[in-house]
């Protein structure tokens, strides 16, 4: 897929998070298909009901619905971003599921306009992050659902992760051996990433509990999952440098390459790999899924 031209979410949701490597975009997908399991589950969708899925990015979450409905039931994927609502288009078109699915672009950060309260289920993954007012959000889901409906998501809690982990670990990787060629890479991606940086950080499992509670939800779960593994994701060191976190962030190689001489970027290259080959990652992780019942 050419996505040259294309805004930053589709470049992001189909290039980027894939650090063009095949063998990591299939261990992403199957993570993320076990999340999209349990998000379902914790919906308990009823066969007739209407499903929205906010910010959708490849339809993963609503198209994955689609088994609990039967041909009464309807699906709307929504997303801001035009390219990524034209790739589910197709995709829905492969699935003959016109009939039951339908694309909205719209901006989550104004949901509530318009929309009325005809929702039974919402569902969504990986939004938070980026939304300055993580309550709104919540109200606005709230409003729509009708009585009777549900909520269901999963979130990364990056604020927890920084909290436990060390400074100089990156994606799992321990660089305090490396500190000067770690110090600028840490520096250049906080820059990089701005004010943006401080939204994905200024949440945490308390205060969505609480902004769950807050906006009138008559029952709330939520689940924090927080891990520290030996295991990695990544299959090699070159999907390391070229794997973009999120889209307002850069990968790894770009800002060695920006930041970095070229003695430096051997050495963080040789250091990388001899971790990777030794068994030596330490990664933090920690997520929330929650759910949330509208009387
Ligand atoms: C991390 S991706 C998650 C995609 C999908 N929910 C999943 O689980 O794979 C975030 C998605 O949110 C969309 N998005 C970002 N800001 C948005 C906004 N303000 N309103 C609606 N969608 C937005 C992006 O286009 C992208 O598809």
């Amino acid at each position: 897929m050419n996505l040259g031209n294309s805004d930053k979410w589709a470049k992001w949701i189909h290039e980027d998070r894939f650090a063009k490597n095949d063998e990591f975009a299939q261990r992403l997908t199957n993570v993320a298909t076990r999340i999209r399991d349990q998000i379902l589950v914790a919906a308990s969708i009823q066969l007739e009901d209407h499903v929205l899925d906010v910010a959708t990015g490849n339809g993963l979450l609503g198209l994955g619905a689609l088994k609990y409905l039967n041909k009464n039931g309807r699906v709307y994927l929504t997303d801001i971003s035009l390219e990524n609502l034209k790739s589910c288009a197709k995709t829905i078109q492969e699935l003959q599921e016109e009939s039951r699915v339908s694309l909205h672009q719209i901006d989550c950060e104004e949901l509530d306009e318009g929309e009325g309260d005809s929702i039974d289920v919402i569902l969504s993954r990986g939004i938070l992050p980026y939304l300055v007012d993580k309550e709104k959000y919540f109200l606005d889901c709230y409003n729509i659902l009708r009585s009777g409906g549900r909520l269901s998501g999963h979130e990364p809690l990056n604020s927890f992760v920084l909290k436990n982990k060390p400074k100089y670990n990156l994606y799992g990787f321990d660089l305090s051996l490396i500190k000067k060629v770690a110090d600028k890479i840490i520096q250049k991606n906080i820059e990089v990433q701005g004010n943006l940086r401080d939204l994905m950080l200024d949440y945490t499992e308390h205060s969505l509990f609480s902004n769950l509670i807050n906006v009138g939800f008559s029952s709330v779960q939520i689940n924090l999952q927080s891990s520290y593994s030996h295991l990695t994701i990544f299959p090699d060191v070159q999907s390391v440098l070229k794997y973009v976190p999120n889209p307002n962030a850069w990968s790894l190689e770009r800002i060695a390459e920006t930041v970095l001489s070229n003695e430096e970027k051997d050495t963080l290259v040789k250091h990388i790999k001899g971790l990777l080959a030794n068994g030596q990652v330490r990664k933090y992780n920690a997520s929330i899924f929650y759910a949330a019942y509208k009387k």
